[in-house]
């Protein structure tokens, strides 16, 4: 017996099922109804044929239903039972609806645009351990952005020099410090001992300043080595692992969490765009977002609007609000933005993004002609007078530091 998923007529139950929004683009043609069919058939219970094992029974339990068609806009509202899915695990999750209905010769293009998930879902995950609320208090900074800086060169520092830097971003102003993306285990600069340089000029900044300092350990690798450094820096005093989500994978990201409960992990994006940039197909930058909320991500990396990377002020703006908005019982996540940022870019950004955001800073810290000390003073004035409603010329006047990255920086 052949079964139709379409039921314009259906309400879904946003608490027994998963709701996602598919933009389809579907074979010259083909109707976006047909193409829905397969998409939903292919994600829960069907496959490219009728098959006699499928009773009525199944099909009435878990069958997904196309319940809405926007033809004008091409986008497509599924509703998947919650027996489709395992609780708690984001591997599976990818595996249904995001999975074999890629790569259909059916369609054209596919993206998931949404997914809403209901609480019992959502609660099944271990979420962020800190949340906004948790690393704000950590940092004692409620106020203001925190005020992040990468290590540049990215890669070719020796530990010592890398915890000489973070140590003199740290005394002027900076909060947190991280590896960048590609820095992991390398010969120049060994894991472990970056852990315990960088632990020892931690310690001194904080005993200088009186603050709270944070340093991002990238442990991206193999699970087995990503938990054996977690580990280390745990033992030395560390309080944020970071990891490069896509490329570590969900299941990664997961036990990471599941192993440091009691670290901030900061969640990088590097590799994102490889689904999430190309308008009709993959995943948008939202569902990434939701799924590293689910798997225990406290700060996230979600765009600049202003700097170097892709991501349109309206996605980012949405992204940033889920992140902080109330989901099950989940804590919120802190946004970063980071990428191609200085100094000059603070009041748009905060205009945009508003004041509880990771700010980062690499080549706009350790790109001042004057060095990585003078620019994380340009940093920190810049964010205190964005913060307090004062314009950055003015703050300048007094600030020579902030007045030459303003001018070194002004197209
Ligand atoms: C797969 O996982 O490769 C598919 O489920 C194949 O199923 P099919 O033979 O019914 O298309
Ligand atoms: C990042 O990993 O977010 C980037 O390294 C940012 O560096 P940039 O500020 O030099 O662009
Ligand atoms: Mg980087």
């Amino acid at each position: 017996m052949e079964y139709s998923y379409l039921n314009l007529d259906y309400q879904p139950d946003q608490e027994k099922e998963v709701l996602v929004t598919y933009r389809i683009r579907p074979l010259q043609g083909q109707s976006l109804e047909a193409a829905a069919e397969k998409v939903a058939a292919e994600s829960s219970v069907g496959t490219w044929t009728p098959t006699v094992t499928l009773s009525d029974q199944i099909f009435h339990d878990l069958a997904a239903r196309i319940y809405k068609i926007n033809s004008a806009d091409n986008l497509v509202q599924i509703a998947y039972p919650l027996g489709l899915f395992e609780l708690g695990s984001l591997p599976q999750l990818g595996s249904g609806i995001m999975g074999n209905v890629f790569s259909m010769k059916d369609l054209e293009a596919l993206r998931v645009e949404d997914i809403e998930f209901p609480e019992t879902y959502i609660n099944s995950f271990s979420g962020p351990a800190f949340g906004t609320a948790g690393i704000r208090q950590l940092l004692n900074i409620y106020s203001r952005p925190i005020i992040g800086s990468i290590i540049k060169p990215k890669i070719g520092l020796s530990p010592q020099d890398n915890a000489q830097l973070a140590y003199v971003v740290w005394s002027h102003g900076v909060d947190l410090v991280k590896d960048d993306e590609n820095l992991t285990d390398l010969p120049i600069n060994p894991f472990r001992e970056r852990v315990v340089e960088v632990m020892k000029k931690q310690r001194l900044a904080e005993q200088e300043s009186g603050q709270s300092k944070v340093y991002a350990f990238n442990v991206t690798a193999p699970v087995t080595q990503m938990l054996e450094r977690g580990r280390w820096v745990a033992e030395a005093g560390g309080r944020c692992l970071m990891v490069d989500l896509v490329t570590t994978g969900w299941s990664g990201v997961q036990e990471l969490r599941r192993a440091f409960p009691e670290m901030i992990i900061h969640g990088h994006r590097a590799g994102h765009s490889a689904f999430t940039r190309v308008p009709d197909h993959g995943l948008s930058m939202l569902v990434v977002a939701k799924m590293a909320r689910l798997a225990g991500v406290d700060q996230l990396h979600t765009g600049t609007v202003v700097g170097k990377m892709e991501g349109s002020e309206s996605e980012v703006v949405q992204i940033n609000q889920f992140l902080s908005s109330a989901w099950g019982q989940q804590k919120t996540v802190l946004p970063i933005a980071s990428g191609g940022l200085h100094p000059g870019m603070v009041p748009d950004l905060v205009k945009v993004l508003g004041l509880d955001l990771i700010i980062n800073f690499g080549g706009g810290i350790h790109g001042h002609p004057d060095g990585s000390a003078a620019g994380a003073e340009a940093a920190q004035i810049a964010v205190a007078a964005v913060s307090q409603g004062q314009s950055i010329v003015e703050a300048a006047k007094t600030s020579p530091a902030l007045a030459r990255a303003l001018d070194y920086w002004s197209d």
